[in-house]
């Protein structure tokens, strides 16, 4: 089954906006399948940010990422990598469609409260980036035959 990782940035934590998105992807009808709080260190956000290292933001983006805590998941379900791209927006919230996470809730491009996988092999590679194995729990939701035909 599809997995994707999902992070809350600071702003979105500090923001008391945590709940209001995981309510999205949940009443969406994904599977939450991993789920932290932390203090993302120095190492994990550059890990992260690896290919955005060349670029002038750079510098600023980890700071940011470092500077509070991050809600840190892993969703799960068909076509949830693409699905999730979609509920979250542009990344300029200004240019992202009312609607989407960005769009409803932000305005400034280092402020766009939500980081998403944006394709099959980042998302394979942030999942164990950010979670052991033994961290991820496998569940089958008793809803499902209300999802699926
Ligand atoms: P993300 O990786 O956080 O889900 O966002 P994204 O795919 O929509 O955007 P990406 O191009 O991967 O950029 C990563 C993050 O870097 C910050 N950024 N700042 N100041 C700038 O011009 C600029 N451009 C990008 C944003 O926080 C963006 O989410
Ligand atoms: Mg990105």
């Amino acid at each position: 089954m599809e997995r994707t990782f999902l992070a809350i940035k600071p702003d979105g934590v500090q923001r008391g906006l945590v709940g209001e998105i995981i309510s999205r992807f949940e009443t969406k009808g994904f599977t939450l399948v991993g789920l932290k709080l932390l203090n993302v260190s120095r190492e994990l956000a550059e890990a992260h940010y690896d290919v955005h290292r060349e670029r002038p933001f750079f510098p600023g983006l980890v700071e940011f990422i470092t500077s509070g805590p991050v809600v840190a998941m892993v969703w799960e379900g068909d076509g949830v990598i693409a699905a999730a791209r979609k509920m979250i927006g542009a990344t300029n919230p200004l240019n992202a469609e009312p609607g989407t996470i960005r769009g409803d809730l932000g305005i400034n491009i280092g402020r766009n409260i939500i980081h998403g996988s944006d394709a099959p092999e980042t998302a394979q590679k942030e999942v164990s980036l950010w979670f052991k194995d033994e961290e991820l729990v496998s569940w089958q939701p008793q809803m499902t035959p209300w999802l699926h035909e």
